[in-house]
């Protein structure tokens, strides 16, 4: 699929606050602070600037929503795990995402893991969680452009000791380069007609 059009709709804290219900399945980003939860929205819909990004970690702080092609929804989320935000300000930013995540919205969630990175307890945390929900959800490994072939072969290695998955299921991407970009927008138009 093509995103031709892409607008921000509004930042929310609570479920009340979330734009209204569509009949279309919505897509939310999660993981880590600075995985590249931003970064990522912006390539799939190639707009530099549509969510922001930073070096810094924690620059996502509410949850954005942007309506795609008028026709669905795309979430992104603060991420989790970022040691240098104070103690009470990382506690909100949980239960922003822990709320998100269940609520009833009909949604598929992607889980973002930075390839250079085995995966920590928190990230662990959040898969365990989806799975026991039974949410549907999806692995992206990002940052692929950081990393030559065999450091991925290698790095791969070392993930599978804390996670098990088949290369078919999950997949691979870069906002640098936009390589992997057609095959999560493929997964998100098969989704999308899978409910009409
Ligand atoms: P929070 O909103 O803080 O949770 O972070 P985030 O997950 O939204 O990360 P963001 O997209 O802001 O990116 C964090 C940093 O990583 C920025 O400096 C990005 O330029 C960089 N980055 C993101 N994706 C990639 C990528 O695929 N390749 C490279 N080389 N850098 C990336
Ligand atoms: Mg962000």
């Amino acid at each position: 699929m093509k995103i031709l059009k892409a607008d921000f709709v509004k930042s929310a804290v609570y479920e009340k606050d979330y734009p209204k219900k569509l009949n279309q399945t919505e897509f939310a980003f999660v993981g880590r602070s600075n995985v590249g939860k931003s970064s990522l929205i912006n390539s799939l819909t190639s707009r530099s600037k549509l969510a922001r990004t930073s070096k810094t970690p924690g620059r996502t702080q509410l949850i954005n929503y942007f309506y795609i092609n008028d026709m669905f929804y795309i979430v992104d989320l603060p991420g989790y795990g970022f040691a240098k935000v104070p103690k009470e300000m990382k506690k909100q930013w949980g239960q922003i995402i822990e709320r998100y995540i269940s609520s009833d919205r009909k949604k598929v969630v992607f889980v973002l893991l930075d390839i250079r990175r085995v995966p920590n307890e928190e990230d662990i945390e959040m898969l365990k969680w989806l799975e026991h929900n039974k949410l549907n959800y999806r692995i992206i490994f990002t940052k692929m452009d950081k990393l030559s072939n065999n450091e991925k072969f290698r790095q791969l290695k070392a993930i599978r000791t804390k996670l098990v998955f088949e290369n078919e299921d999950v997949f691979f991407h870069s906002s640098h380069t936009n390589k992997g970009r057609e095959e999560i927008l493929t997964f998100i138009e098969s989704e999308l007609n899978e409910e009409n």
